[in-house]
């Protein structure tokens, strides 16, 4: 990236594997742009909805191996959509501690009651779901989190929902493009099925590189949404042109496996570099492998020093994540080289010493 003038190494993008400069996403953009114009003009129910955000929408069904899918414009309003969609007063969700904040305020907009269990705890959970009396259970959960870039023990949740009659839905936003053979993402990683897992959401600003989010589930899961979502009704459907351009990454990443096996293998140089230099790298197999710091002030001046080293990872400090535990998230992308890991690796060694 170029700031201020200023060349620096990112890590700290979600564009994982290097689709957002891809010349052929931008070239698809740009002759969408042409076709439908900027703009979609209008919500989806009116005339918002092009043959471009439906190709689109059928694509991402069968990617994912699901009867339908259902594009919003954000995976913050898809996860509001959804959650309130299936949810109301006397039901109650249950969340992961470390969810995304759209999770956790999709939970708390619902009117449901929302029961946190510890980070993975799934002795927690099932004992919540045991003493729950709602009418309606839905279990919501981050398929890889965000700032910690563990995976949720998914094949446990599907078994928990099942033995206590709950709905589950995973928020596929860092594992889609990422995990999995073929890149459909934390639950072809874990292969679990569309029954088992019945409501998936992932976004399209991270590994697809492009914007917006969707739903993915069974058709009468995605006529519910058609019907109710409002944070689906009751706005103006993204551009055409990122739709036409989300095709084609789409297409790149199921074609171009490569991408995803050199993310691997600079994963695995980061981590080897890391614990032989002795970095407080996090538990992480993913494409987020963050450096717990501890203290705001620290992580916060450790970021201000890689930048004045020409590498620029954000402080992610309190409420973010709980207090005491800011840090530094790095995240590795297909873009990045080998020489760019070392480089990040020998500077965190030098200045780790000086703190
Ligand atoms: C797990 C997770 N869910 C949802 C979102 C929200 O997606 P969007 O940025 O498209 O609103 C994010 C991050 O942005 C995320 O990390």
């Amino acid at each position: 990236m170029i700031i201020d003038g200023r060349e620096v190494i990112s890590f700290c993008s979600n564009d994982y594997l290097g689709l957002a400069n891809h010349p052929e996403v931008i070239a698809a953009f740009k002759q969408g742009a042409e076709e439908y114009g900027v703009g979609s003009g209008a919500a989806h129910l009116v005339n918002g909805h092009t043959r471009a955000h439906h190709e689109l929408e059928e694509e991402l069904a069968e990617f994912t191996g699901r009867q339908r899918a259902l594009l919003f414009s954000t995976g913050y309003m898809a996860n509001l959509g959804v959650v309130s969609t299936l949810l109301k007063r006397g039901d109650t969700v249950f969340e992961d501690r470390l969810n995304h904040a759209s999770l956790l305020d999709a939970g708390l907009l619902s009117g449901a009651r929302l029961q946190r269990y510890q980070h993975c705890d799934t002795t927690e959970l099932a004992d919540k779901l045991v003493n729950s009396k709602a009418q309606q259970k839905l279990i919501l959960t981050d398929g890889v989190f965000s700032m910690d870039g563990d995976l949720a023990p998914v094949a446990k949740l599907v078994r928990i929902a099942k033995q206590h009659d709950s709905g589950l839905m995973v928020d596929d936003a860092h594992g889609l493009g990422v995990l999995g053979n073929t890149g459909a993402g934390t639950l072809e990683h874990c292969a679990l099925s569309a029954s088992e897992v019945p409501v998936l959401m992932a976004t399209l600003g991270k590994a697809c590189g492009t914007a917006g989010a969707f739903v993915a589930g069974s058709e009468d899961l995605i006529e519910t949404l058609i019907q109710n979502a409002r944070s689906y009704i009751y706005t103006t459907a993204s551009p055409p042109a990122i739709a036409v351009a989300t095709r084609k990454s789409l297409q790149l990443l199921q074609s171009e496996s490569w991408r995803r096996q050199k993310l691997s293998t600079l994963i695995c140089s980061f981590r080897q570099g890391a614990e032989q230099r002795k970095l407080p790298v996090m538990d992480s197999q993913t494409a987020i492998q963050p450096l717990m710091i501890g203290d705001t002030a620290t992580a916060a001046q450790l970021s201000d020093t890689l930048f004045e080293h020409g590498i620029l990872v954000t402080a992610i400090r309190p409420p973010t994540v709980p207090a005491g535990t800011a840090r530094l998230r790095i995240t590795l992308s297909t873009s990045h080289d080998e020489s760019h890991v070392e480089r990040l690796l020998d500077t965190l060694d030098n200045l780790m010493l000086k703190i």
